[in-house]
């Protein structure tokens, strides 16, 4: 599945890694001993995708437990996650996305101003809802059979039924998984949890504000892209500037030519 990473940087007086600065070479010509146990270990980190990670995550009641250690296990699912800086989601459509091994869709519910996140599956046949559109209602309506969504997943509307018939579409079976969601700096967040005892996470739990991406004394710079190996590798990588003169000689900007590895 594909991990997501998203970097935002806010800097306004000096220059910041760039993500394409940020990635990690995986290969290199010759290896000394410590830097063939860290390759070693980054090709283990790549096999290792956040969905291998989410899926060896114990289940949420073991992780409310604590460990033999003493120490609190950490809940893959108790945190927010970003979806998408908003300037990249085109409200007229929806979006799908895979984050811990988990498919969602993000769509704009125009009748109340906000974005919402579903499970991308339809609970009729499971096509995905993120190639599905927004009905003329300001629904998500699926692809496949024409059902419609409400922005709290009840589903609102089956075209097959008939009209004087029973209200099939208000079986619990016909609702999608919404999660909770927010806008706040100016990116979507979702929170992988949709039974109703997570409804209030945003005001027990909200997501990190970083109040500098709203400062408008920062420059503040948006990308997401998809990097074949697992989170912990990407940290270690952006805490390693001394990297980016070799790795990424000759395509950043700000390096000092004394910094030139050829000298
Ligand atoms: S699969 Fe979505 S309406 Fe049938």
């Amino acid at each position: 599945m594909d991990p997501l990473s998203l970097l935002s940087l806010a800097r306004a007086t000096r220059p910041s890694l760039t993500l394409a600065a940020a990635a990690a070479p995986l290969r290199s010509r010759s290896l000394s001993g410590g830097a063939r146990i860290a390759q070693s270990r980054r090709r283990r980190a790549a096999r290792l995708s956040v969905s291998a990670v989410a899926a060896e995550t114990p289940r949420t009641e073991d992780a409310s437990s604590p460990s033999p250690s003493g120490q609190e296990l950490f809940d893959w699912r108790d945190q927010w996650y970003p979806f998408a800086p908003v300037c990249d989601l085109d409200p007229g459509a929806p979006h799908g996305k895979t984050v811990l091994g988990l498919s969602v869709v993000a769509w704009y519910d125009r009748g109340v101003g906000e974005w919402r996140v579903f499970d991308d599956a339809c609970p009729h046949r499971l096509a995905p809802l993120s190639e599905g559109r927004i009905d003329d209602k300001g629904r998500l309506q699926c692809v496949y059979h024409g059902w419609c969504f409400d922005g709290a997943g009840a589903c609102k509307f089956i075209p097959q039924a008939p009209a004087l018939g029973p209200p099939v579409h208000k079986n619990s079976k016909a609702c999608v998984a919404s999660y909770p969601c927010v806008v706040q700096n100016h990116i979507l967040w979702f929170y992988p949890r949709a039974e109703s005892e997570h409804k209030d996470v945003l005001q027990r739990k909200p997501p990190p504000l970083i109040p500098e991406i709203d400062d408008p004394g920062f420059v503040t710079v948006y990308g997401i892209r998809d990097l074949p190996y697992g989170y912990d590798v990407l940290v270690e990588n952006l805490f390693d500037p001394a990297h980016v003169p070799y790795a990424h000689k000759g395509i950043m900007r700000g390096i000092r030519k004394k910094e030139d590895p050829g000298r």
